[in-house]
């Protein structure tokens, strides 16, 4: 490990698709703990971002993971350093049992935190032998973060883990998702506030393609006016501390 400073950072992240600039220069550094989040609206670049880190989309820019710049390394040397990721679709076999999802998600002997995961998700110790695909949505979700934390990863991304979520279920995935957090720092892509409040830590905002606020989470959250200006909430919508009530953001493109 290297001194303390940032443990990841992109910088001028650049992404073309079929001639569209999605990316517009997206600079943010996310901390050594917790939970970073990355808002926004429908639309505006979030899942891109993860993927130009990862190096899954061809960007320019520049990104460094623990001090390291790790921008010319493909995927797969940059998933080595320690980075889970947690797609928005998942990526849960629907064929195999829950055992077997986390079988072959392991990436190398003897590193496998078997532990943590049951510790974190009871529920995938007990339905060890159901085919995935017989899993509530909720129950599908835990076990593509705990193949993320079998790993002896630092770093978790998470991309959009309720969406399509009954509320009863977001909060239990809320819960999963601070739990988890407490061993790796998680880079949470969500559009659900209460989960944010939920976990607190740093918030980073894009509004097509570019960075428009970083700051505490909190902060950002208890400011309604700036959460409807960034994130199209009502004021009425916007949660307050200490409920979990669902409060999507409305998906409307900048005026
Ligand atoms: N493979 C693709 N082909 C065409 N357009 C895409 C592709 N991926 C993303 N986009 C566009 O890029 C923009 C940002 O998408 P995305 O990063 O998925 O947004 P978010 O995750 O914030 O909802 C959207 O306008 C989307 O339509
Ligand atoms: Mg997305």
């Amino acid at each position: 490990m290297t001194a303390a400073g940032p443990l990841l950072e992109a910088a001028d992240l650049n992404v073309w698709i079929e001639g569209s600039h999605i990316l517009q220069g997206v600079t943010f550094a996310m901390p050594e703990r917790g939970v970073t989040s990355l808002l926004g609206r429908n639309g505006v670049g979030k899942t891109t971002t993860v993927k130009a880190v990862l190096g899954l989309v061809p960007r320019t820019g520049r990104v460094a993971f623990d001090g390291v710049d790790i921008t010319a390394e493909p995927t797969h040397a940059i998933v080595t350093r320690g980075i889970g990721y947690v797609p928005e679709e998942r990526g849960v076999f629907a064929a195999l049992t829950v055992a077997e999802n986390l079988r072959i998600a392991e990436r190398r002997p003897g590193t496998h935190r078997y532990d943590l995961v049951h510790e974190l998700f009871p529920e995938l110790e007990k339905r060890r032998e159901q085919p995935a695909g017989t899993l509530s949505g909720g129950q599908q979700q835990m076990l593509a973060i705990g193949r993320a934390l079998l790993n002896d990863n630092r770093l978790l991304i998470v991309d959009e883990p309720t969406k399509g979520l009954a509320p009863r279920i977001v909060r239990e995935v809320a819960d999963a998702v601070a739990r988890a957090a407490e061993e790796v720092p998680v880079l949470l892509v969500e559009q659900n506030l209460s989960l944010v409040r939920r976990v607190g830590g740093a918030a980073v905002v894009l509004d097509a393609g570019r960075v428009v606020h970083t700051g505490p989470a909190p902060d950002l959250l208890d400011d309604a006016d700036r959460v409807r200006e960034l994130l199209g909430v009502s004021r009425a919508a916007a949660p307050a501390a200490g409920t979990a009530a669902p409060a999507d953001t409305e998906g409307r493109p900048t005026a």
